[in-house]
């Protein structure tokens, strides 16, 4: 039942607020203060690192939290798309959890990869929205999403219900590992609860979502472009896009554009900045220049402070709430899916059944 939408998309999207609402109030304590995660827990203070690993929109949710991980908690994480990770043969040693994170939970690229750290890793971790799935069942921790049935083909909810959730995580690693205190760890979780409404608020970029898409449609190729946890989103953008759209789109670390991939811009190649007023912003206002320099049309994803930093010069602008750096990778995903969906839209496209893709992929 697509509830009055035009597209289970649509429904997914706009249904991130209530879902997430949900999933927070499963995990952060009526008061607040405490996250309660499901038994057996993990003692984070035996922790030495983390190999996270999974496919496709769940990978790029754990480049994100890599960012967490290591930032907030002091933990070193390494990240791998579950195809290759395997064949590696990676040395697991003592210390190591693992968490594997897939929406379906049956994706058998990730399953394999799970099956290979059994026995070795610490303790096995999964992220999933598929309670009853082969890789909640086959780990010691399974921790749900709660995103509910995700229909269509491009993942967007679950996307968003797994950063949550690793942001939980995260914040509850740092805790006990005493690199944030009982405060700190008070004010994250209230930031966290006040998400729904903020991704409420954002939702209302859709009408100039929808006016830049229509020129969006018209282009062959689109760069992404992203610095620290924005990084990820930058790929996701370009994954959503390239799904549903069939424009091509790539995307790169910010300060990777000038190492080659700034000799595709002309001004037939929007290019995408996906950028709060945060720590990094200045670096990519500089990045952006080089672009526009060479006659490049950026439409820029950033809060008013950010807009009014980069000055004149953009293309176009898509105005986002503010938001704690710590979160905007969740509230981010918002622009990535809206710009992807009504470009599919504006191009006629079939957007819950794009030609060549499955939505669960038991196949290696
Ligand atoms: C992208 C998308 C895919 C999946 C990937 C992993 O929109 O849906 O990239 O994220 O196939 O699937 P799960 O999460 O089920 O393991």
């Amino acid at each position: 039942d697509k509830a009055g939408y035009k597209h289970f998309m649509a429904k997914e999207i706009a249904e991130q607020p209530t879902v997430l609402q949900g999933a927070l109030a499963h995990y952060i304590n009526a008061d607040a203060t405490g996250i309660t995660l499901p038994e057996p827990g993990l003692d984070f203070t035996q922790v030495e690192r983390m190999t996270m690993v999974a496919c496709g929109t769940a990978f790029y949710a754990c480049l994100v939290a890599k960012y967490w991980f290591e930032q907030i908690a002091g933990i070193p994480v390494e990240v791998d798309v579950a195809s290759e990770f395997r064949y590696r043969e990676p040395p697991v040693t003592p210390g190591t959890v693992a968490l594997f994170v897939s929406q379906s939970g049956e994706t058998a690229d990730t399953l394999a990869a799970l099956r290979y750290m059994e026995g070795k890793a610490d303790k096995i971790v999964s992220v999933v929205n598929v309670p009853e799935s082969s890789i909640a069942r086959e780990s010691d921790l399974p921790l749900p999403i709660l995103a509910g049935t995700e229909i269509g083909v491009a993942s967007t909810k679950a996307f968003t219900c797994q950063l949550t959730t690793m942001a939980i995580l995260a914040l509850q690693a740092a805790h006990v590992r005493g690199r944030i205190d009982d405060q700190e760890l008070a004010d994250k979780l209230s930031n966290l609860r006040a998400l729904p409404g903020v991704l409420n608020l954002a939702l209302g970029i859709e009408g100039k979502t929808q006016e830049v898409s229509r020129k969006l449609a018209e282009t062959r190729d689109i760069l992404f472009l992203g610095r620290g946890a924005m990084y990820p989103l930058a790929l996701e953008g370009a994954l959503k896009l390239k799904e549903i759209s069939y424009i091509h789109a790539e995307a790169y670390a910010s300060g990777e554009l000038k190492h080659g991939p700034i000799a595709l811009v002309d001004k037939h190649v929007p290019v995408i900045v996906m950028a709060p007023r945060d720590a990094l912003f200045d670096k990519t206002v500089s990045n952006m220049q080089e672009v526009m320099a060479r006659g490049g049309k950026v439409l820029l994803v950033t809060d008013r402070e950010g807009a009014k930093t980069a000055g004149d010069g953009v293309w176009d602008t898509i105005l986002m709430p503010e938001i704690d750096p710590f979160l905007a990778p969740i509230l981010y995903a918002v622009p990535a899916q809206l710009l992807a969906y009504h470009t599919a839209v504006a191009k006629g496209t079939d957007v819950d059944q794009p030609r060549n893709l499955a939505k669960s992929v038991t196949v290696e």
